[in-house]
């Protein structure tokens, strides 16, 4: 028996290179999360190419979203309501997401919440601790992005801070390339790191003004690029391990930094972490260690939350639901959407 007040949302995901569907009751209980990567079909290219992507998304979706379903043992019509990522994020590959969306909501007649995807990230720490609430400060870092965010209540968001130019991601992606590595690296210099020196070599942190919490990665970057290339022309040796450990302490001290900084000028007890790179184990123990140090409390979500999935969009399209948020046909994918640009809805 299905309880009157619980709400049970499908959602899905198709921002970039992972066709996800999901279904979630209450905000924060994950009764499915499919998750169909096309990494492998990417890796040979180094990075996402747009037009496979949307092809991909197109042959996955159905597939992907009857498989949420069934392991949700639900039928549609126990369905509430239909949420989908809608920016920002690769226009083509949103908008297959999109249009399934609109097609099921439309047909069973259930509202469509269109869901910004780095809310959906954030949304991620609900799952992993349904007794974690607003406000808090978010550390948002994944392959597109690198966000310092004053979480003031449920879809309330200030930007403090973000990156200048590289997303923390792209930057191990990046790095990792020029290593040798392969698509996404973020992974494999985590898991080299662990057996090198982070204090071997010594690369440029970024803190910009003293006042600022944007970010910058670019100059980091070059800098791992200009070490190797010096290494190889003075035919020294290369030591992989020592080299992903201190470029990984550079990204993660000024990040874990900047978060501390935030919460104590902001006046809030709570950090959270979230994305791809908030899988980094380099950074969920300097953030540990360093929120222990200076008592705030810490939460990130486990490993399959922090990449993209569509749990989190499911999690973040419930605290819309319940404040009546919904969005009309006529909802677009937005390439380049900003957090807290909520489209006007309710129609
Ligand atoms: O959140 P996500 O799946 O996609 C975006 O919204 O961009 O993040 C993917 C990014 C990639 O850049 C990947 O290299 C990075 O997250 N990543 C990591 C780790 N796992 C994934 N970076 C560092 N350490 C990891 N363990
Ligand atoms: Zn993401």
């Amino acid at each position: 028996m299905l309880e009157q007040q619980d709400t049970y949302i499908l959602a899905i995901e198709t921002s970039c290179d992972e066709t996800a569907a999901a279904v979630v009751k209450n905000g924060t209980e994950v009764l499915s999360n499919i998750i169909s990567s096309q990494i492998n079909l990417h890796k040979k290219y180094g990075g996402v190419v747009p037009e496979i992507a949307s092809r991909k998304h197109i042959e996955n979706i159905n597939p992907v979203i009857q498989e949420a379903m069934e392991q949700a043992g639900l039928s549609f019509e126990q369905i509430d309501a239909i949420a989908v990522t809608y920016g920002p994020g690769l226009v083509g590959a949103l908008l297959v997401g999109l249009s399934a969306a609109k097609g099921l909501a439309f047909a069973l007649e259930k509202p469509l919440i269109g869901v910004h995807h780095i809310e959906g990230h954030i949304s991620a720490n609900y799952i992993a601790n349904p007794s974690f609430h607003p406000p808090f400060i978010c550390l948002v870092v994944s392959g597109g992005h690198s966000h310092l965010v004053h979480v003031r209540d449920y879809g309330e968001y200030e930007i403090l801070g973000q990156t200048r130019d590289d997303a923390a991601g792209e930057a191990f992606d990046k790095v990792a390339r020029a290593l040798g590595l392969s698509y996404p690296g973020g992974p494999q210099i985590d898991r080299l790191a662990q057996e090198g020196d982070p204090e071997s070599i010594h690369f440029p942190r970024a803190y910009l003004e003293e006042d600022s919490y944007d970010f910058s990665f670019s100059g980091l970057k070059s800098a791992v690029l200009n070490y190797l290339n010096q290494a190889k022309m003075k035919q020294e040796e290369i030591h992989i391990p020592n080299i992903a450990a201190s470029f990984q302490e550079a990204v993660t001290e000024v990040l874990v930094d900047k978060a501390i900084k935030a919460a104590k000028e902001k006046n809030i007890s709570k950090i959270a972490i979230a994305g791809g790179v908030a899988a980094n184990q380099g950074l969920r123990k300097k953030m540990e260690h360093r929120c222990k140090q200076e008592g705030f409390a810490l939460q990130y979500p486990p490993l399959i939350l922090c990449t993209d999935n569509a749990a989190m969009i499911g999690s973040a399209a419930y605290y819309d639901y319940k404040k009546g948020i919904h969005h009309g046909w006529d909802l677009n994918a937005v390439p380049n959407l900003k957090l807290g640009q909520k489209i006007d809805v309710s129609k």
